[in-house]
């Protein structure tokens, strides 16, 4: 009996070809691609054999397609965790920027805008109480052009004052739903709220200071996960701006008293009134053309109001002299310098303006050394002392003294120049003439009791190297006809009927 099995053919007995046993492969074998082979073709061209083909390419979609799909679902649950953090984060952001931030506005507006990010809201408003006028007003109205400030009666019918005079939460998924509503702003802005969350802000003692207002949350209305946010915030930022609105009280009390201080002295002598505060204004003018830091503007303006609080020390019979000074009178005068900064050193000046007393007693230094009162030379001299010298020297020469009448302005121009290297700073000469006549002129009039405001405009945007000029016999270009005659009109308004100069 044959064996039908091993090399024979089941159906013959006969031996297997090598052809038969090509045919007899396993069809697994046989029907695998080969890589790059391409299907065969039947005659009238359509694929013969593609199914396997369309398999392992379906499989391949599928394997991708899943690939996506949890790429995705990784995606969406990264987007879900960021969601969930996102409010953390935005409250890491506004207690870090708490931390740095003592003004009140800049602190405002850095809590409104992490506010708005963190509750994915489309704006977000913080009023804040004025108990003297018992209104609500809040400086940030993002989404309007730029800030601009509001204010609602505590007593009006909007929802930040009911919110205030309740003290509640209110969350309401459609203002215009709401009878506490007044669509009055949305008319005037042409903007359409729809969700609001308000949350009142405690201080300590739990009075209501403020209300956080978010408007229009971008994913449906506001949640309960949302107001408890919210009101953690409100609770930080309370804390944050009473601290602020007192550091405000502080640095405007220090203000306003040492332009007082500073006043006594100028008010001493009604010649000489105004002379501390018309420095300060040229320093900052200068100061702020020369961009330098804002950390040295309020040094600045210190140092300028107070640089002759030591005139207290001089007598007045040297100080209202009505002529030339003897040596020995000079030499009086001279110690005003050590005089104010012996008395400001004794002021408890922050670290911040711990550099006052020096910058103010140094205002009569001189570059090349022969200045008073520590005859101070070049980089010796603080920066901001170079400033409030040219400034105090246009002031002493462009005002009546007892001695001299107004200096005529290009002399004036003559010494400022002589002055350079020598006794100016260059640089903040330049500053001084690069600065617009307007200013300069606006701050000489300013302690003066005449409205010169029209006259001011005629000055456009010239500088005050021009004027110089112009005063000094330059022809005049277009709108510059004239101004020479209004300069010298208010330049010598109010003087006495032949004055003579004795400089
Ligand atoms: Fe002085």
């Amino acid at each position: 009996m044959a064996k039908a099995s091993g090399s024979h053919t089941a159906s013959t007995g006969k031996p297997a070809s090598e052809e038969d046993k090509k045919a007899k492969k396993p069809a697994k074998e046989a029907d695998k691609p080969k890589k790059g082979a391409k299907a065969p073709v039947s005659k009238n061209g359509t694929a013969k054999d593609k199914a396997p083909e369309l398999h392992a390419f379906e499989e391949e979609l599928n394997r991708r397609e899943v690939s996506l799909i949890e790429r995705e679902i990784k995606t969406i649950r990264m987007q879900e965790e960021l969601d969930r953090l996102r409010p953390l984060s935005g409250l890491y952001r506004v207690v870090k920027a708490m931390a740095t931030e003592r003004r009140l506005d800049s602190l405002l507006d850095t809590i409104t805008r992490e506010t708005q990010a963190m509750l994915k809201a489309d704006r977000c408003s913080v009023f804040v109480v004025d108990s003297t006028t018992d209104e609500l007003w809040t400086q940030v109205a993002q989404g309007l052009e730029g800030f601009r400030m509001i204010r609602i009666p505590v007593s009006g019918t909007s929802i930040v004052a009911w919110c205030a005079r309740s003290g509640d939460i209110i969350n309401i998924p459609d203002a215009y739903d709401d009878e506490r509503f007044d669509p009055a702003v949305d008319k005037a802005t042409g903007y359409r709220t729809r969700s609001v969350l308000c949350v009142p802000m405690q201080n300590r003692s739990g009075q209501v200071i403020g209300v956080f207002q978010v408007l229009n949350k971008k994913d449906g209305p506001f949640t309960s996960e949302d107001e408890d946010w919210l009101e953690g915030l409100a609770a930080v930022a309370a804390g944050l701006i009473e601290q602020a609105q007192a550091y405000q009280e502080i640095e405007s009390f220090v203000d306003q008293t040492l332009m007082v201080l500073a006043q006594t002295i100028d008010k001493r002598d009604p010649l000489t009134a105004g002379h501390s505060i018309r420095v300060t204004k040229y320093s900052l003018l200068i100061g702020q053309s020369l961009i330098i830091p804002d950390e040295d503007i309020d040094i600045l303006r210190y140092s300028a109001m107070m640089h002759d609080y030591g005139k207290i020390g001089v007598p007045e019979a040297v100080l209202w002299k009505n002529g030339r000074l003897t040596p020995e009178e000079y030499a009086c005068v001279q110690t005003h310098a050590r005089i104010t900064f012996d008395l400001l050193s004794n002021l408890p000046f922050t670290k911040r303006l711990a550099a006052v007393p020096f910058v103010a007693s140094c205002h009569h230094e001189k570059l090349d050394g022969s200045g008073y009162y520590r005859g101070l030379k070049g980089e010796e001299i603080p920066f901001l002392a170079k400033i409030i010298a040219v400034a105090d020297v246009f002031d002493a020469l462009t005002s009546v003294r007892h001695y001299r009448n107004r200096m005529p302005i290009d002399k004036v121009h003559e010494i400022l120049e002589s002055g350079r290297n020598n006794h100016f700073e260059s640089r903040c000469v330049d500053a001084f003439l690069r600065l617009p006549c307007q200013q300069v002129l606006s701050v000489m009039e300013s302690e003066r009791d005449r409205n010169s405001s029209e006259d001011l405009e005629r000055f456009g945007n010239i500088t005050w190297a021009r004027l110089t000029e112009l005063v000094s016999g330059a022809e005049p270009k277009g709108e510059e006809e004239g101004i020479v005659d209004i300069f010298e009109r208010m330049y010598n308004f109010g003087l006495p009927e032949g004055y003579k100069a004795l400089d």
